[in-house]
């Protein structure tokens, strides 16, 4: 898959993309990430990507011509992309969004800064996005986050492909706890279970303690899980407890 960036800055994102696992899924061809100068895209001598807001107030506003020309010459260039802009306004980034970015050929992300884009960009766009309710300077992080995000949805991307699907959100549920060495650190032990070698007791104990993790922390993402008779006998455990 290739993902494009239009940013003012699009050096920003070469330490994240050059680092582990990003960073190898780029090597491997597995994905494709080009930062794009959003500067590029001005016709002016001075480069100018923002301006006064219209009926005053605070900050500057993201000029709409270099956003829509930048939108129609990567397009134009590499072919037709699902065109996202990061915003605080946007729909909030979950993990079935995740999913269903991941399997696009292409993504073209729009970050904002100042005050934000002028709002006929949104007439250029696909879908706005947000990484979460607060808000950050520039939409540049937000778009590493949805990079990082999509990336390991993409397969072969993490190492070992069991991961991502025990991961918390993946299917509906946050993941139980895990450990590594030592057995025994300040008196609080690893539990009997996962030191067994007995894989099948390993699996139904990660089960109960994913449930049991949602359970206390989210007991509302239980609703939209696909749960069988066993896990729901699991839950009326925890209730009756
Ligand atoms: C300071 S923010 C602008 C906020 C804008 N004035 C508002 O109140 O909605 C500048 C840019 O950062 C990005 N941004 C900030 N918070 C974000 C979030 N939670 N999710 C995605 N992008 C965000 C957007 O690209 C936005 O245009």
């Amino acid at each position: 898959m290739e993902i494009h960036i239009l940013s003012i800055f699009p050096e920003m994102f070469a330490s994240v993309l050059d680092e582990s696992i990003l960073g190898r899924a780029l090597t491997r061809g597995l994905l494709q990430v080009h930062p794009h100068n959003l500067r590029n895209f001005t016709e002016d001598r001075h480069r100018v990507t923002d301006d006064i807001p219209y009926g005053g107030g605070p900050g500057m506003v993201m000029k709409p011509e270099p956003m829509v020309a930048g939108i129609r010459a990567i397009q134009e260039r590499f072919g037709p992309s699902y065109v996202i802009l990061l915003s605080p306004q946007g729909d909030v980034l979950c993990q079935d969004g995740v999913k269903g970015l991941a399997r696009m050929e292409r993504l073209l992300l729009i970050c904002g800064r100042y005050s934000g884009v002028d709002a006929r960009v949104t007439h250029y766009i696909d879908a706005e996005l947000s990484i979460g309710d607060y808000v950050l300077t520039g939409g540049e992080i937000p778009a590493m986050v949805l990079v990082d995000a999509v990336a390991r949805m993409i397969p072969q991307v993490l190492g070992d492909a069991q991961s991502a699907v025990e991961d918390s959100w993946f299917d509906s549920l946050l993941q139980g706890p895990v450990y590594t060495r030592p057995v025994e650190f300040e008196g609080l032990c690893v539990p009997d279970v996962l030191r067994s070698g007995n894989h099948a007791a390993v699996a139904k104990w990660r089960r109960q303690q994913a449930l049991l993790t949602t359970w206390q922390r989210r007991p509302e993402l239980l609703q939209g899980a696909s749960l069988s008779v066993e896990d729901r006998a699991i839950i009326q455990d925890f209730e009756g407890a």
